[in-house]
This record gives structure tokens, C-alpha cells and sequence, in this order.
């Protein structure tokens, strides 16, 4: 079963951080995710919430900043003093950490507040840039932004990202169309997903940070989950 650092190693370092990335890029683990806003300038940056409250010493929406206003708060003293002055990484600087790893990278599109009209293709060109193509997963809540990934870009392996629990998972999903379903951890253990995986579905969870759930998940054939620690779930799958 692979593992996904989610947000970077964020049980250690502040959540979307270049710290939190560079400690996932030396793990031995299948990847990482991130998420993904605009700024006011056209600027992709890498946080979770649409506003910059919860994980800066700032106020106020992403979408309102430029990324020079964006650069100007701290990231890092919220979650320790020791990480004082990380700064809101773009995608590309993100990235950029990874061009020399094996590590695919999971982009979220953060579309589902806010539609951040012309994201997918900004975010495409930013793959190409890097090289990346073969490497991205792009989820999302808004199912509708895979769509348009998928029309521009319909070689890039796309996953839809799921809250509750659907009848017929993968159905649905070839109607997006959308390669991989991503569901949340109570959502693994329904039915449904043991029938998409009888069909050869590939489907990772979100977000695992207890060793018994991912032994679970592995029994259940589970391809990949997304967790805060990995080195502690490695270890705990890794064990008789
Ligand atoms: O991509 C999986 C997971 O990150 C989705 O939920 O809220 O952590 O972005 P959230
Ligand atoms: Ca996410």
C-alpha cells in the first residue's frame, strides 16, 4: 500500500510548507499532497483553507492577496516558534523540491468555494514546466474541474475527490470521466468501495493517521492513503 504525506510530513512541520514538503522528499513513501488557491495576481500558491487565518499570522482571502502581500505574513510560528518565518510556497517552488525525487505529487484543486476561473490550465503549464506529467494526480471536490483538466489534458491521471458515500462509485466517476476515487476513512469501510475495488478501481484514502485503520486498509486492498505521519504508519504497516 502506498503512502501519500499529506500536506507534507504536517504532524512535524507546519501543513503546506517548504519544511513540510523537504521532510516528505526524504522519505521512502510513494508521494505527497498539497492544495492549491490563486492569488488577486494570478499566482498559485500552496495552503489548505481559502483563507490565510488558521495557518499564518495574517487575515483575509487568499483570492484578495497578491503573492508579494501573500509573502509578507509568517506560516510557521502558528504550529512551532522553531519554524518562524516560513513563508506561503507557490506550486512551482513546491515542485521544485521534488524534480530530482521519485515522488508523485498530489495536486488539489481548491475549487470548491471559490472557482478560481483558469486555474486547471495554470496549473497544467506548471506540470509541463516541471516535467512533471507523468508524476501528478490533480483531485478535487469540484468534480467539474477535472472535467476541464481532462479536456485539456486527458493523459494527466485525475482523481475525484469524494465527503459521503456513493452507491456506485465507479459509475459515477466514468461519467466525469475521473481515473482514481478518493474517499474519506469512514467512507473505505462501506460497501460501495469494496465493490469499486472488485472492479479494479484504484482508491485511496484520506486522512489516516492511526496504524490500526491502516492495517485495515491494506487487508482491504486499499491502493495508497494520505497521512500527516507517515514515517509512523510505514512503520506500523511494515510490522508482522
Ligand atoms: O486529498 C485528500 C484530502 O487532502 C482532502 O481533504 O480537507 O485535507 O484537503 P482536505
Ligand atoms: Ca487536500
Amino acid at each position: 500500500m502506498d503512502l501519500f504525506a499529506h500536506r507534507g510530513v504536517s504532524a512535524h512541520y507546519p501543513e503546506n510548507t517548504k519544511a513540510a514538503f523537504y521532510a516528505a522528499s526524504k522519505l521512502p513513501i510513494a508521494g505527497i499532497e498539497l492544495d492549491v488557491h490563486v492569488t488577486a495576481d494570478g499566482e498559485l500558491v500552496v495552503i489548505h483553507d481559502e483563507t490565510i487565518d488558521r495557518t499564518s499570522n495574517g487575515s483575509g482571502y487568499v483570492k484578495d492577496f497578491t503573492l508579494q502581500q501573500l509573502r509578507a505574513y509568517d506560516y510557521g510560528s502558528w504550529f512551532a516558534a522553531q519554524f518562524q518565518g516560513e513563508s506561503i510556497p507557490t506550486l512551482g517552488e513546491v515542485l521544485e523540491i521534488f524534480v530530482a525525487t521519485h515522488h508523485r505529487i498530489n495536486i488539489e484543486l481548491k475549487t470548491d468555494v471559490f472557482p478560481y476561473e483558469g486555474i486547471e490550465a495554470l496549473v497544467l503549464k506548471e506540470i509541463a514546466t516541471h516535467q512533471m506529467t507523468e508524476r501528478v494526480i490533480i483531485s478535487s471536490f469540484n468534480h467539474e474541474s477535472l472535467q476541464t483538466v481532462y479536456q485539456m489534458a486527458p493523459y494527466i491521471e485525475t482523481a475525484a475527490l469524494f465527503a459521503e458515500v456513493l452507491v456506485d462509485f465507479t459509475t459515477y466517476t466514468a461519467t466525469i470521466p475521473a481515473n482514481a476515487i478518493h474517499v474519506s476513512l469512514p467512507t473505505a469501510f462501506r460497501k460501495p468501495i469494496a465493490t469499486a475495488l472488485e472492479k479494479e478501481a484504484t482508491v485511496r484514502v484520506y486522512t489516516v493517521n492511526d496504524v490500526k485503520y491502516a492495517q485495515q486498509l491494506q487487508q482491504l486492498g486499499i491502493q495508497a492513503l494520505f497521512t500527516d505521519d507517515p514515517e509512523a504508519i510505514l512503520d506500523g504497516i511494515n510490522k508482522d
